[in-house]
Formats: C-alpha cells, structure tokens, sequence
C-alpha cells in the first residue's frame, strides 16, 4: 500500500516540476519531427509510451509564442492530428459505453441525460484536479484553462440540476450506475491527461459529440410535446437569472450574429422546455468547439475559420477549409456545424 502510495507520489511530483518550464519552453520540434516537450521525464514519457500521438508538424509553421495569435493578422498553424489507432480505438470505447447506456435507457429519457450528464461532466474536474497540483509545484501557466473549465463543469452542473428537476434521479439503481461510472471515469482521465493532454481533451470531444446529437435528435422528436411543458426553476435561474459572467467564459469560440455581422453573446431566453433544452444542447456545441481547438491547437480559441471535428483532420475536408481559411483570410463567420 505505502509502496503505492510512493509510487503515486514519485509521478506526481515528476509531473508537477516537469510541467513547471512549460510556458517558458514552449514546444520543439524532434529530429523525427515529433513534438517534444523538453520537460525532463515527461519527454521519456511522451516518447516512450505515445510516440506517435503527435503528428508531424513542419518547422516554420510554428507559432514563435505560445499566446493565442492576435486577430489581426492570424497566422494559421497547422492543426495537430491524432494517430489513426488511437483515434479508432477510443471512438470505440466512447461509442460502446454511449450505446450500452441508448440501449438501457431505451424508453427513459430524463434518468439517460442524468446518467449522461453525470459522467460527461467528470472530465472537467479531473482536468482541474492535475491542473491545481501542477498549481502546486509552482506552475501558472493553466490559469485561463482552469477557469474555462470551471465554467464548464459549472455549466455540466445545471444540465444536471435540470435532468434532476424533470425526475432523471428518481430511481436508486440509476444513481448508482451514473455515480460508479462517473467515479471511475474520473480516474481514468487523471491518468489520460497526465500522459496526455491532446488525448484527454480528444475523449471529452467525442462525448460532446454524442451529447449535443442526443439532445438534438430528442428535439426533433418530441418537438410539439415539449413547447407545451413548463420552464424548470433552475433553468430560468441560470439563464436567465444568474450573472452570466461564468456562462460567457466557457463561450470561448463566439459565432457572428446574423443580422448585425457581430460577434453575438448567447443570452439564451426561455419560453417552455423545448427552449431548456435547445440551450442545452447548444451548450454542449460550445464545449466541443473548445474541446476541438484544445486537441487541435493547445488553446481555446483557436485560429479564426472555424472548428472542425478532430475526426476530420487529416482528410480532405481538413485540407479543405485550411485552403478557405488562407483565401478568407480568417473571420469567425463561417463556422461550420459538422452535425448537420
Ligand atoms: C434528486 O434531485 C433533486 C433536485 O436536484 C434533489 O433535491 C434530490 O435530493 C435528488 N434526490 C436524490 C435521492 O438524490
Ligand atoms: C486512447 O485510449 C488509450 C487507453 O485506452 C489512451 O492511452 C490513449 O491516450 C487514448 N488516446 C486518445 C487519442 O484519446
Ligand atoms: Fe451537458
Ligand atoms: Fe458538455
């Protein structure tokens, strides 16, 4: 047990004086041309067990300073992509679980969001748990991240609160599977984003993925119903209610508004269910346009031009929009929505 516990330590603390020089080192590129982070044994780590996580990436196209570019004159570094394998091998895993818990809950709507919504928002709080221990050894440098995610694991908690107002947590045996996965899955992302952060971020995108689909087909069946049913307490409370300064910080890529050409702020307004849960569904959109600029490239914003599913990386649809992105020279007004 004390050996463990030793064990558990000895990583930790490699982890948390390696991730100290980060902001100051920046990335390098390898011989092979691989990333490689020059953070003592984080670099036998990285190489050692995910050599081929990062792709190759040509020396000139990056960015000399780790900072998001300024608007102005965005250059457009080349997004990371994942290996093959890994891609295939963890979209498996996360479509498995998704489907286990469809089938299960086949005919329960509200108890399957729950479950849901209870193990989609645990990824946030172990991204924050290895931030503040690296916090802990005197590394800074995830502030903005931090608090981004905190938006976000406050915004899974209302999503939360809402299935709870509509009944989702009625049964014990549902709370008991929604609490043992989410407590497992906590561990497994500490462990993910320790070895990998790209690879972290990458299982959440795919469950936002599947999370925004799930509301929207939900939408779409149970439209009419749905506008005739009442605004819960806590959904009016939050939207509409709350200070909306931590809803705006996990909005981290803002779309333009159609009428002004602007970059619009959601200020989402509720007039029956159906609203609830456009605006939750759209909040899962937010996460995942974070998540994919995150795995992309290591930042939140990301470069102007759009998001696009990591998934697509690498094909030719990523080549695509990166040929748009040079003619357009940037501007947020073409996001393109890979759910439709
Ligand atoms: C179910 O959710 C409601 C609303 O959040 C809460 O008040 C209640 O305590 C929860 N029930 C259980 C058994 O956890
Ligand atoms: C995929 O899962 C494996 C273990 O199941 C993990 O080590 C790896 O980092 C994950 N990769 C991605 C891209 O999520
Ligand atoms: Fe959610
Ligand atoms: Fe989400």
């Amino acid at each position: 047990m004390n050996k463990v516990l030793l064990l558990f330590l000895l990583i930790v603390s490699a982890e948390g004086f390696g991730g100290m020089p980060r902001a100051a080192l920046g990335s390098k590129v390898g011989v092979s041309g691989q990333v490689v982070r020059k953070v003592g044994g984080k670099v036998l780590l990285r190489n050692l067990i995910l050599p081929t996580l990062y792709s190759t990436m040509q020396p000139g196209d990056l960015p000399s300073n780790p900072s998001p570019p300024p608007p102005s004159d965005p250059p457009v570094p080349p997004p990371k992509k994942m290996d093959d394998r890994l891609y295939t091998l963890n979209k498996t895993i996360i479509d498995t679980v998704y489907d286990i818990i469809c089938f299960v809950y086949k005919d329960k709507d509200y108890p399957r969001f729950f479950v849901l919504e209870t193990v989609a928002r645990v990824p946030y709080f172990a991204y924050l748990s290895v931030l503040h221990l690296r916090e802990t050894f005197g590394d800074r440098s995830g502030g903005e991240r931090m608090r981004t995610h905190y938006a976000e694991a406050d915004n899974e908690l209302h999503h939360l609160l809402i299935m709870e107002s509509l009944g989702g947590n009625d049964s014990i045996i549902d709370r008991t599977i929604a609490q043992s996965m989410a407590f497992g899955y906590y561990w497994y992302v500490i462990l993910v984003y320790f070895v990998s952060e790209q690879a972290a971020y990458h299982l959440s995108e795919l469950i936002e993925d599947h999370a925004f689909n799930t509301y929207d087909g939900f939408l779409k069946k149970n439209e009419a119903k749905l506008k005739t049913l009442p605004v819960p307490d806590i959904a009016r409370k939050y939207y509409e209610e709350d200070n909306p300064f931590l809803f705006d910080l996990f909005c981290t890529v803002p779309e333009t508004d159609e009428e002004t050409g602007q970059f619009s702020k959601r200020r989402p307004k509720l007039n029956s269910l159906y609203d609830v849960f456009v605006n939750v569904r759209n909040d899962e959109r937010e996460h995942w346009k974070t998540l994919c600029n995150l795995v992309q490239y290591e930042d939140m914003k990301g470069p102007p031009g759009g998001v696009v599913g990591s998934k697509v990386i690498g094909t030719q649809l990523d080549e695509d929009l990166r040929e748009k992105r040079k003619l357009e020279g940037g501007g947020l007004g073409d996001f393109k929505n890979p759910f439709e």
